[in-house]
């Protein structure tokens, strides 16, 4: 017996040192100081498909990082094919789309809203995973289906926040083909992408 609970603690005080923040912990690699609780993982899942299908400054403020940043070649290659601003932005397939909160607040506020059905979800003790599905980026009846996975890890939020972790970096791909094949079906960019320069 008290070589059993001799073990035992051993074993608690190794969770224990593993549990503590990692000394060199920064937004890059989030602190291991919290585990996610099955809701709180939802409410994170929640916030960012909220964005994505019904974009407001508000949330994003709350829901993300100052330091946020989302990498997405889905999205690159979209803003490629496709950029709807006055500038015909090109970014480099490999690019982080976004690198902070506020460029994301430009680019995101500029999609139309879109429904958003959350097919999956898994999540560690600081990041959360979703796989997602949209019927309809564009009003035609033959638009596709897009399907896509979004990973999101959190840093713990200032005191005070709305919610108490922040989406500090993401990872979002989906079928951008098919997105950018809608948005062309509906003639809202150009099958031609280099005549738009
Ligand atoms: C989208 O968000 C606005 C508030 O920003 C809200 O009034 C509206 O009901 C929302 N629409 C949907 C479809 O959830
Ligand atoms: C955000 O990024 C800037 C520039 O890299 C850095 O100086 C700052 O400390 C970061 N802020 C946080 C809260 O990580
Ligand atoms: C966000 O990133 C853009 C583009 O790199 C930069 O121009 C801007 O100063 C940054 N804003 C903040 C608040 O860091
Ligand atoms: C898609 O459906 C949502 C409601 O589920 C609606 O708010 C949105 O405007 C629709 N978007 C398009 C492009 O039809
Ligand atoms: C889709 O819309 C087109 C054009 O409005 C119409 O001719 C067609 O019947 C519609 N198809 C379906 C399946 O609703
Ligand atoms: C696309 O645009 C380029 C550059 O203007 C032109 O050379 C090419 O012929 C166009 N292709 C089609 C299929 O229109």
């Amino acid at each position: 017996m008290q070589s059993f609970t001799t073990l035992a603690t051993i074993c608690l005080l190794a969770i224990g040192a593993l549990a503590r923040p990692h000394p060199q912990s920064d937004s890059s690699s989030p602190s291991w100081g919290y585990c996610l609780t099955k809701s709180e993982a939802q409410q994170i899942a929640t916030n960012y498909g909220v964005l994505i299908a019904n974009y407001s400054t508000a949330l994003a403020d709350a829901a993300l990082s100052p330091n946020f940043t989302d990498y997405s070649e889905s999205v690159n290659t979209l803003i490629n094919q496709c950029s709807q601003g006055a500038a015909a932005l090109q970014l480099p397939l490999l690019a982080p789309t976004f690198t902070n909160r506020t460029t994301f607040e430009i680019g995101q506020g500029q999609q139309e809203p879109i429904n958003f059905n959350q097919l999956n979800i898994w999540h560690s003790c600081d990041t959360v995973i979703i796989r997602w599905e949209t019927t309809n980026t564009t009003r035609l009846n033959t638009t596709r289906p897009v399907i896509g996975m979004i990973s999101m890890e959190t840093i713990a939020a200032p005191a005070g926040n709305l919610y108490p972790y922040y989406i500090d970096t993401v990872y979002s791909e989906f079928d951008a083909g098919a997105w950018l094949e809608n948005l062309q079906d509906a003639g809202i960019c150009s099958t031609n992408t280099t005549l738009k320069a």
